[in-house]
């Protein structure tokens, strides 16, 4: 008994062990990170960081329900590497689902594992629905040409998302294209102004609150970083998008985010409520960690395709703090009619 003790301590041990060489082997970043770099939005893994703790069970077999359907998903489902759960099928537009979106193919993932079956995505990666196709197609083209990454070498999924650019053909650009810019964008990104946020950790590359039994809570605010999480772990782990999220920003953030965009003229562009005028991208309503991002992205040059150029005059001379008032302002403006409910539950 004692012997399999000591066995088992061993094998922590080399697990452990195992865990940081794995972190230490990653792939080394390709540049330097800029400074300024808005860390909140990017979320950088960090070095020796306690694996990230799951809402989902334990067990690949047991079942997973969420709130408003009697549908399950058993947690070896949600976590299938193959082909994305959808909990709500019917809010779906002008099916059938591509095969490319559905199941990927060889050297690309399906896109509904990152973007969600409605694309609307989640903050650490993109939103890709009601775009027009020809501004879709011209992200993937520049993804392959080397116009538009990261800010952050050490964003690996950007690094990714530009792997599978690559293994795709125009002509699968624009069959993916014409699909997601089917789906309504849902009305589902709420920007609450406060003095406090949720304490937070990392969890699938993005940040989630810290359940109250887990030693969460709010905590005040840190200067110069928002917090932007699922209003429910366990729905945001299985790819509910009927679900709400909330950036949490400091008082007074919208209005000064009002002003830069009426200064700025982003209406003039993106449409008087940012809806987004032709291949304009639409920024209503979407996360506001995302808008940064590119914001940030653009002032640093590390996107920069042919239609960048419009915006590159627009971050040149704002702040990093201005970028981030003006995608939380525009995170905070309702997107058009949706045809899909949110429901919200309260924070965990
Ligand atoms: C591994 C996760 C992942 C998968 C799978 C994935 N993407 Fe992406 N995608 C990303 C990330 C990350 C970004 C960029 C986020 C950033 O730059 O901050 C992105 C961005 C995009 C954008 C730009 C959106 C915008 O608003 O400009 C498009 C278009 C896109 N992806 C299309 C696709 C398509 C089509 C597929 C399926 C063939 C796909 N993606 C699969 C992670 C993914
Ligand atoms: C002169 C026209 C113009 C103005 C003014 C303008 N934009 Fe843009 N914006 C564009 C174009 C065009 C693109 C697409 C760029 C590309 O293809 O990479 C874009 C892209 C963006 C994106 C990336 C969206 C995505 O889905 O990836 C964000 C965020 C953005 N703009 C925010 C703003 C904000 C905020 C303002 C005002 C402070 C603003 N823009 C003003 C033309 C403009």
């Amino acid at each position: 008994m004692r012997r399999m003790r000591v066995l088992f301590a061993v094998a922590l041990v080399v697990l452990a062990a195992a865990a940081v060489m794995a972190q230490q082997n990653a792939p080394a970043p390709t540049g330097p990170v800029p400074a300024g770099l808005p860390e909140w939005a990017y979320t950088p893994p960090v070095p020796g960081a306690p694996p990230p703790v799951t809402a989902l069970p334990n067990d690949d077999n047991t079942n997973v329900s969420i709130p408003g359907t009697t549908k399950t998903f058993t947690r070896g489902q949600l976590r299938a590497a193959k082909e994305t759960m959808d909990w709500w099928p019917e809010d779906r537009r002008g099916g059938p689902v591509p095969d490319l979106a559905r199941f990927g193919k060889q050297g690309v993932r399906q896109c509904t594992l990152c973007h969600l079956p409605d694309g609307s995505g989640r903050p650490e990666n993109a939103p890709i629905s009601s775009f027009s196709p020809t501004y879709f197609m011209q992200q993937m083209q520049d993804f392959r040409n080397g116009l538009r990454k990261s800010a952050d070498p050490r964003k690996a999924n950007t690094n990714t998302m530009i792997g599978f650019a690559k293994a795709m053909s125009p002509e699968e650009d624009r069959i993916t294209a014409e699909y997601f810019a089917q789906q309504p964008y849902p009305r589902r990104m709420k920007v609450v102004e406060s003095k406090t946020a949720p304490k937070v950790r990392m969890q699938g590359g993005m940040h989630m609150a810290v359940p109250a039994n887990e030693g969460g809570g709010m905590e005040p605010l840190k200067a110069g970083e928002f917090v932007e999480v699922p209003d429910d772990n366990l729905r945001a782990e299985a790819r509910d998008t009927r679900l709400a999220w909330t950036t949490y920003v400091p008082p007074g953030t919208l209005n000064r985010g009002k002003q830069i965009a009426a200064k700025a003229q982003c209406a003039t562009c993106h449409g008087a409520n940012l809806e987004g005028i032709g291949p304009v991208p639409a920024l209503a309503g979407r996360s506001t960690s995302y808008l940064t991002r590119q914001l940030f992205d653009f002032k640093t040059g590390a996107r920069r395709g042919p239609w960048g150029e419009l915006m590159r005059p627009v971050v040149a001379n704002l702040s990093v703090q201005d970028l981030m008032a003006a995608a939380a302002y525009a995170a905070s403006i309702q997107p058009p009619a949706a045809a899909q409910p949110i429901t919200t539950s309260a924070a965990r």
